[in-house]
């Protein structure tokens, strides 16, 4: 009777090199390419502030920038990234000089748990960049006229799940760093 090949073990796979960027600090690693960008970031580099919710893309507590714009860091593998540039909620601000959105967050009440915050305020960064840039989401109106409101954050921001429910003062928050110019 002749055998079946086996799958790899894991201990089979070649290790791959990743270079890094990550709140500006460049990290060179050897890790295995099934590693998700998440747990690069939990497990690699103790950055725990990128939160694993679902781990299934539907959540958004994962939430973080690579190159500017928002991915969910569970979605993607480590590997995929090699030279690019991630900003989690640790490189966002620090407890003494917070980022404005940090910031607004506080004083508007913007969580209450916290397990969802870091990539609420990933997330809103990169849609208040979004807007800046004029790209289009679902309910914009005129795609050649992209314009802040809170139709368009709701809609943007509805991939960020808040088991508390700190939608309305989510809102508020990143509605005031709009208007003060400062969200980026
Ligand atoms: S942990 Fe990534 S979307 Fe939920
Ligand atoms: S503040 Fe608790 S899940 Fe959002």
């Amino acid at each position: 009777m002749t055998q079946s090949p086996q799958a790899p073990s894991g201990a089979d796979l070649p290790r791959l090199p990743v270079t890094l960027s990550v709140n500006g600090e460049t990290h060179e690693l050897t890790i295995d390419p099934r590693v998700t960008l998440l747990d690069t970031l939990r497990e690699h580099l103790h950055l725990t502030g990128t939160k694993k919710g679902c781990d299934h893309g539907q959540c958004g507590a994962c939430t973080v920038l690579l190159d500017g714009q928002r991915v969910l860091s569970c979605l993607t593998l480590a590997v995929m990234h090699d030279g690019q540039s991630v900003t989690t909620v640790e490189g966002l601000g620090t407890p003494d000089h917070l980022h404005p959105l940090q910031d607004a967050f506080v004083r508007h009440d913007g969580y209450q748990c916290g397990y969802c915050t870091p990539g609420q305020l990933c997330s809103s960064v990169g849609t208040l960049d979004e807007i800046a840039r004029g790209v289009p989401s679902h309910v914009t109106a005129d795609l050649d006229a992209v314009r802040f409101s809170a139709e368009e954050l709701r809609e943007r921001l509805s991939g960020n799940i808040c088991r508390c429910a700190a939608y309305p003062n989510i809102i508020a928050a990143v509605t005031e760093v709009h208007a003060a110019g400062d969200g980026a």
